[in-house]
Formats: structure tokens, C-alpha cells, sequence
């Protein structure tokens, strides 16, 4: 069996599917063109989320089996394609879930006290302490929309910062709100109108895309800050854009973009957005549970074991 690594994974994950027996190839950073063109000797594929497993890339597929996502949504997997073909897709959900609500966390405080671009101006030899003022999560509203395992781990944390923390999931049980202790609001303009700080915890779907848009923004108080570390596009980014201008939205905190991985949009010359590319499940722990987790998946789906996360 050949599996190819095209992105980056943890060398725990490596050193585990080596030993295995399989062939192991690491590819990192191929072009398109090469990856289509080698593409077709191999059993099995790990990627993360820069690499689009798509029907181009099946065509030229014709011995895949396995294809590994190394994270959490599989939105860069076209999953049809790969159902009809019979190939197996496993991802690690679970894996870098602490991360990503801590990454969100990080964003919100950076975004409240203006952290980076206090940072800048010290490291520029500066010194206006009037420059930066912020504001208190205390006794603020938390809107959350999608309380799922990200959700619900920045709703629990936010809650001991003292937030009053709503969130809109129409897939999630009643009771898990009430166990979670957050407010169930039933309809996203309503949680738009009472948040001070809206965050996204959805999937990318063609129902989520752009869920956060120029209507929903007519919705909210004034001054809102906006969260989005879950999948570019989930708020809208041009209307985002407009409500900065416009002071409707008075911050956003960005880990992922529309056209990541190319850094060309326009939020990225507004001093009032705080954005990084894509690292919320950059840390140590998360990649060495990321990397095992879809080593060891990718190795029993080759061997037709049942996989948990297929
Ligand atoms: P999850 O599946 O556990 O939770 C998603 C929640 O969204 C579910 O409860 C679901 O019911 C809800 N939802 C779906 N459609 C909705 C809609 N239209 N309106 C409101 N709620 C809706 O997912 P998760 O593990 O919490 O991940 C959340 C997001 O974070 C995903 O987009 C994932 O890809 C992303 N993510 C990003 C990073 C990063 O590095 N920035 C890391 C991990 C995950
Ligand atoms: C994920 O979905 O797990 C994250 O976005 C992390 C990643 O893609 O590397």
C-alpha cells in the first residue's frame, strides 16, 4: 500500500504509518499539476485543508482508497465523489477542538484590548497609552451560532469571564442548552440584535456560507465585535468589510478567509480587524493528536477495519 502525505502532519503520525510496513511518501507544498500527475499510485492521501480533494483529483485517482483529513470539516473533500467511488473519507473531529476554542478566546481578548496593534506600536519604539482603549467581556452578551464541540467549550470558558452567553443551533437538543446553561435563542436576527459579540462555530455548508451578511449586520447593536475561527465566508466577507467602514461592527477577529490561502482580502488593511491564518489548531498538543488520530485511521480503513470517524 502507498500513501501519500501532502500536507503537513505531526511526526508521531508519520512514525506510526511507517512502521506499519506501509509506503510512506511525504509530498509537502506540490503543485497542482504534480499532484495530479503522481497522485495516481497511490492507495491513500492525507491532507489538511489547503488541498482540494475534488473530481479532478479522483480522475487521476485510480488506485485511492483512503482519503485522510488531518482536522476537523472535510469542506475541501467533495464527498460525493468519493462515496461513488467507494472511497473512505476519515477526518479527527475531536482532536483539536481545545485548540480551536482557545485560538477563538485568544482573538476575542486581542480584538477587545487591541493587542496586536498595541503590540506594533511598542515594538515601533512608541509609547501613547491613549491609543488602545478597550473594552470588558464582563457582563457582555456572547452570541454563539453552532454550539457544537468548539461552541460549547468557548460558551463554558466565556461563562467564567462572566458573559452572558445565547447561541443559536436549531440542531441541538433543548437539553443540552440548559445543561450547557446558555440561552437558546430561536432564530439567528434575534441573537444578532442582543450580542455584543457575535462568534461562528458552524460548518461550511451552502446553508452557513455567508449565514452572517449585510441583513444580519442591519440587525445588531451598534458596536458589535464578530468572531469567526471556524471556515472563511461563514460571515460574509464583503459586507463585514462594509459594516467596519461603517462602524456598525466595531471589530472582527479572523482566523480563516474566503480565499485562504491567498492573503488578499481587503479586512486585512482595517486596523479594526485582528486576523491570523488559520492557526487554531496550530499547537503542539493539537497536531500530535491530529497527526496520530489520522494516522491510525487512515492505516485500519486501508486494512478494511471499521473507522470511527469515517
Ligand atoms: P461541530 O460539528 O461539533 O459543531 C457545529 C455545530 O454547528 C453543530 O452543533 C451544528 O448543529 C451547528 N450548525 C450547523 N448548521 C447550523 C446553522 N445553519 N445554524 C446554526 N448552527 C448550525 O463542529 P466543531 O468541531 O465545533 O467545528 C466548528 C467549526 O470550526 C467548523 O467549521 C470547523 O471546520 C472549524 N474548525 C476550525 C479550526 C481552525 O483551525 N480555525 C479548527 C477546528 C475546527
Ligand atoms: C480543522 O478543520 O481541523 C482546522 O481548520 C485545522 C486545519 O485545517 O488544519
Amino acid at each position: 500500500m502507498k500513501i501519500l502525505i501532502a500536507e503537513h502532519i505531526a511526526d508521531e503520525g508519520i512514525h506510526f504509518l511507517k512502521q506499519t510496513g506501509f509506503n510512506v511518501d511525504i509530498k509537502l507544498k506540490l503543485s497542482r499539476e504534480a499532484l495530479l500527475d503522481c497522485i495516481g499510485v497511490y492507495d491513500a492521501i492525507i491532507v489538511r485543508s489547503v488541498t482540494k480533494v475534488n473530481e479532478e483529483l479522483y480522475e487521476h485517482a485510480t488506485n485511492l482508497k483512503v482519503v485522510g483529513r488531518a482536522g476537523n470539516g472535510v469542506d475541501n473533500i467533495e464527498m460525493d465523489g468519493a462515496t461513488k467511488r467507494g472511497i473512505i473519507v476519515v477526518n479527527t473531529p475531536d482532536a483539536n477542538t481545545v485548540s480551536a476554542a482557545e485560538h477563538t478566546i485568544g482573538l476575542m481578548l486581542s480584538m477587545c484590548r487591541n493587542i496586536p496593534r498595541a503590540n506594533a506600536h511598542i515594538k515601533s519604539k512608541q509609547w501613547d497609552r491613549t491609543l488602545f482603549r478597550g473594552v470588558e467581556l464582563m457582563d457582555k452578551t456572547l452570541g454563539i451560532v453552532g454550539l457544537g464541540r468548539i461552541g460549547s467549550m468557548v460558551a463554558t470558558r466565556m461563562q467564567s469571564f462572566g458573559m452572558n452567553v445565547i447561541a443559536y443551533d436549531p440542531y441541538i437538543r433543548r437539553e443540552r442548552f440548559d445543561q450547557l446553561k446558555v440561552t437558546r435563542i430561536d432564530e439567528l436576527g434575534e441573537l444578532m440584535r442582543q450580542s455584543d459579540i457575535v462568534t461562528v462555530h458552524t460548518p461550511k455548508t451552502k446553508e452557513t456560507l455567508g449565514i452572517i451578511g449585510a441583513e444580519e449586520f442591519k440587525l445588531c447593536k451598534k458596536g458589535v465585535r464578530v468572531v469567526n475561527c471556524a471556515r472563511g465566508g461563514i460571515i460574509d466577507e464583503a459586507a463585514l468589510h462594509e459594516a467596519l467602514e461603517n462602524g456598525t461592527v466595531a471589530g472582527a477577529a479572523i482566523d480563516v478567509l474566503k480565499d485562504e490561502p491567498h492573503p488578499i482580502s481587503p479586512l486585512l488593511d482595517l486596523d479594526q480587524t485582528v486576523i491570523t491564518p488559520h492557526l487554531g489548531a496550530d499547537t503542539y498538543e493539537a497536531q500530535k493528536n491530529v497527526g496520530e488520530a489520522v494516522a491510525l485511521e487512515v492505516f485500519e480503513a486501508l486494512q478494511g477495519k471499521l473507522v470511527a470517524n469515517a
